[in-house]
């Protein structure tokens, strides 16, 4: 699996791995079940793009303190924590290219250290003593829990409306990389109307980055994704390549999506693919992603000064939508 901390190209390698120090002192614990399964997920990598976040736009705003180290692994222990606990909930078993903690490890430890990676992640945003920062990232959480909600409530309704849905991947994704992006700024001290473009870019960036994600479940492979591709259609989740396909569709591709997320489907995956790409379903929600990214990029070009890491902050918007992991 791809691991940002081990890319010697990249301008950003040292202090992303400073961000990996970070998160492996803060990991520590007594008990012992806490830090093997928190070392098991962190040590597997993930793209590490919040942290990231963090640091380019507290970069890009002239901000060089050490509290961007310490908010970047902040996020990353948040993002982790809900990953832990999606996991479970999605009944998910490949994650990062490894089995998940919860197929490795069970349910209960995999909640249960969820909530220590959670809880280890306040003491951290308390540990930089600014209101601020607790109210965007108390405020960020929240929200994170509303949205895994929500789609719970979804499931198996296929007349979820996409602006439902986008409300979902609004909250659940999106809100992260919002929170990520004004964590920069807020440490920075920037002028009100900075930090709100950080937050409207890290906001349509995270909202981009779910809409690929969910064409990915359709069109993705395990071996570069490093999770099962077809698990969001196994849970009957209405995501946008199967709402497209249901209103571009014919009756009968139609009945078939319906079917399928009504009663959840593994079985005819195959099958759905060939309608979400024949429907050009996944085209639209790649184009909706492209969308967003260009609100992203259009948001940071007209607020920040033109910095390396502005640039930086541009091309991700570009490369989260090309990306096929
Ligand atoms: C996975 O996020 C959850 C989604 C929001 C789709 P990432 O794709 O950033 O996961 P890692 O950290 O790289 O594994
Ligand atoms: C991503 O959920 C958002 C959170 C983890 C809060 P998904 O269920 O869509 O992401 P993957 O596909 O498991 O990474
Ligand atoms: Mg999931
Ligand atoms: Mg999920």
């Amino acid at each position: 699996m791809p691991d940002a901390s081990q890319n010697l190209a990249d301008p950003m390698h040292a202090a992303m791995a400073r961000v990996d120090e970070v998160i492996r002192a803060r990991l520590t614990s007594d008990v012992a079940l806490i830090e093997q399964i928190g070392h098991y997920i962190v040590s597997a990598g993930g793209k590490r793009i919040r942290p990231r976040l963090v640091l380019l736009t507290a970069q890009a705003l002239n901000f060089d303190g050490p509290e961007q180290y310490e908010l970047a692994a902040t996020v990353e222990f948040i993002h982790t924590a809900t990953l832990l606990h999606d996991d479970v909930v999605d009944e998910s078993l490949l994650r990062r290219g490894r089995q998940t903690a919860n197929a490795l490890f069970g349910n209960a430890a995999s909640v249960l250290v969820g909530d220590f990676l959670y809880s280890r992640a306040f003491q951290m945003m308390v540990g930089v003593n600014r209101m601020r920062v607790l109210d965007v990232l108390a405020d960020a959480t929240n929200v994170i829990a509303e949205g895994e909600v929500l789609q719970l409530m979804n499931v198996h309704d296929a007349d979820v409306t996409i602006a439902n849905y986008l409300r979902v991947i609004r909250f659940k994704t999106a809100k992260l990389f919002e929170a990520s992006a004004r964590l920069g700024a807020v440490l920075a001290g920037a002028p009100p109307a900075v930090e709100t473009a950080c937050a409207d870019y890290g906001r349509a960036l995270g909202t981009a980055f779910q809409l690929v994600d969910d064409a990915l479940d359709y069109t993705g492979q395990a071996a570069n994704l490093g999770k099962n591709a077809g698990d969001d259609l196994r849970e009957g989740k209405p995501t946008l390549p199967l709402l497209l396909a249901m209103t571009h569709g014919s009756a009968e591709e139609a009945a078939t999506i319906r079917r399928a997320i009504e009663q959840g489907d593994s079985e005819h995956l195959a099958e759905i693919i060939a309608i979400v790409q024949a429907t050009g379903a996944i085209a639209a929600t790649l184009e909706a992603a492209r969308a967003e990214a260009e609100v992203a990029r259009q948001a940071l070009l007209h607020a920040l000064p033109p910095t390396q890491a502005r640039e930086a902050l541009l091309e991700l918007a570009v490369s989260s939508v090309a990306r096929t992991y």
